[in-house]
């Protein structure tokens, strides 16, 4: 049996929810890592890649001010400038892929970490640690997770961030793969949080597992899959 949803997503488009253009260039770093056959090293590399796509998305979400600069040729350009402070929070363990890549495009970024478990039976989310900087509160937060599957580790994510003064809308959480389920369900609670992702999934299975997925993202970056 599987999970169905008829829950309808495309409310939440471009207000909540920024998907990143379904490209052939995406689609085909996506049949890498889909691929159950993958080499742990291709897995790594192609998801870092859809992964970098996701942060520099992101990043387009954030504020900006003006800022000109002197061209080598004299002329001025009228440019931008990040106008926000930021702090990336990875859901350990399988958001701490994410993060290197992260500090790669943000140097110097400060980091906090929150570990949350799925249960294996139940599947609901269990908080066992959080440290995030003191000024949390006053900085924008990219929150990092790959999988975003019955919403529950989000929404416990999220329900962490709020506790330590984070404004919902200083909330972009970048995720890998999701579901229409876990979109509604993070969506609906949390209307300003901005998820930018890079597949929606057709559905979860009963063992709330995304279809057709990637199967267990943690396991296959960290190479702990049997
Ligand atoms: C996975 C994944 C998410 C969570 C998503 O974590 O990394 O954090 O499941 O599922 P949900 O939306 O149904 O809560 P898991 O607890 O399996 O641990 P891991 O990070 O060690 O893989
Ligand atoms: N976590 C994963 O790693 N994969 C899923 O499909 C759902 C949650």
């Amino acid at each position: 049996m599987t999970r169905t949803t008829a829950a309808p997503i495309d409310g939440y488009l471009g207000k909540s929810l920024f998907p990143l253009p379904q490209t052939n260039q995406l689609r085909a770093l996506h049949t890498v890592i889909r691929d159950r056959d993958a080499s742990r090293q291709d897995f790594v590399f192609y998801s870092e890649r859809i992964i970098r796509l996701l942060v520099e998305s992101a990043l387009d979400l954030l504020p900006f001010e003006p800022r000109d600069v002197r061209t080598p040729v004299g002329a001025v350009y009228r440019g931008l400038d990040f106008a926000a402070d930021l702090v990336g929070v990875p859901v350990v363990r399988a958001g701490e892929s994410m993060e290197g890549v992260l500090r790669e495009v943000c140097r110097s970024i400060r980091i906090g970490k929150i570990l949350i478990q799925r249960d294996k039976v139940t599947k609901l989310p269990h908080l066992y640690y959080s440290a995030l900087p003191a000024d949390i509160s006053r900085r924008h937060v990219l929150l990092l997770d790959p999988m975003l599957a019955t919403g529950g580790t989000a929404l416990e994510a999220i329900r962490v961030l709020l506790e330590h003064g984070v404004a919902e809308e200083r909330i972009i959480f970048i995720n890998l793969i999701t579901v229409p389920e876990g979109i509604t369900a993070v969506c609906e609670r949390h209307p300003a949080v901005r998820i930018v992702t890079s597949a929606i999934e057709e559905k979860l299975n009963e063992n709330a597992y995304m279809l057709p997925g990637i199967g267990d993202f943690g396991d296959r970056f960290f190479g702990t899959d049997k």
